[in-house]
């Protein structure tokens, strides 16, 4: 029974929804369990916390419900891995340290790194460590030009803000040993081959 937790990370545009289906697609073909699982959940918790983002909210409010949601969804990732999975989370838990403290250092003032530390700490309780995190870094200018077709720009979705979102992934990823960094601007054929190699290296 092989079972294992994997988990995608990057600013918005960064192409991870697509190749984190494509590679669990994969994964399947190989006869493996698969359960794909996305944060914000698809569960009333995760639309409290869609709900937050469409209006402007105390910054704190909004970290504590993508807490909350996280809490729950952790049990469920941890109930399909003793069931013989692999879960592949499109974001989780550094999705918060990452956005929230560039959020907090913007509408709070005060230093980034401290407010990193401090995203950190108080997750442990809910978080379970990933396997393998894959931080599809790229060019915030580069994810928004890709994202800019789509219509409706979302709350987080702005240069200044993914610029000091990547800063804070490429710093977390700089100190935790599970992280690999992709380089998000090459083809989706090229990034999918990448991970997959990486994903039969290191589980
Ligand atoms: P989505 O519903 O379009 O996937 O939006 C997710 C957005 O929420 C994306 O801009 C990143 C942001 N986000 C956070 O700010 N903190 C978090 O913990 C998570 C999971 C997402």
């Amino acid at each position: 029974m092989v079972s294992g937790f994997i988990t995608f990370e990057g600013i918005d545009g960064c192409g991870k929804s697509t190749v984190s289906r494509l590679i669990g697609q994969q994964l399947q073909n190989e006869g493996l369990h698969v359960q794909l699982t996305i944060e914000p959940t698809r569960t009333w918790l995760g639309e409290a916390v869609r709900r937050s983002y469409t209006e402007e909210i105390n910054p704190y409010t909004e970290a504590f419900l993508f807490l909350a949601d996280r809490a729950t969804h952790t049990d469920w990732i941890k109930e399909k891995m003793d069931h013989g999975n692999i879960v592949i989370s499109d974001r989780y838990s550094d999705s918060t340290v990452a956005y929230q403290a560039a959020l907090f250092h913007q509408k709070l003032g005060g230093s980034m790194p401290e407010y990193l530390k401090w995203l950190q700490e108080v997750s442990q309780p809910v978080i379970i460590k990933p396997n393998l995190t894959l931080l599809m870094d790229i060019d915030p200018e580069v994810s928004l030009a890709r994202l800019s077709g789509r219509g409706k720009m979302e709350k987080f979705e702005t240069l200044e803000n993914l610029k000091l979102v990547r800063k804070n992934y490429l710093t977390i990823a700089k100190n935790s040993a599970h992280f690999k960094i992709i380089d998000a601007s090459k083809s989706l054929e090229e990034v999918t081959e990448e991970v997959w190699k990486i994903i039969n290296q290191e589980l």
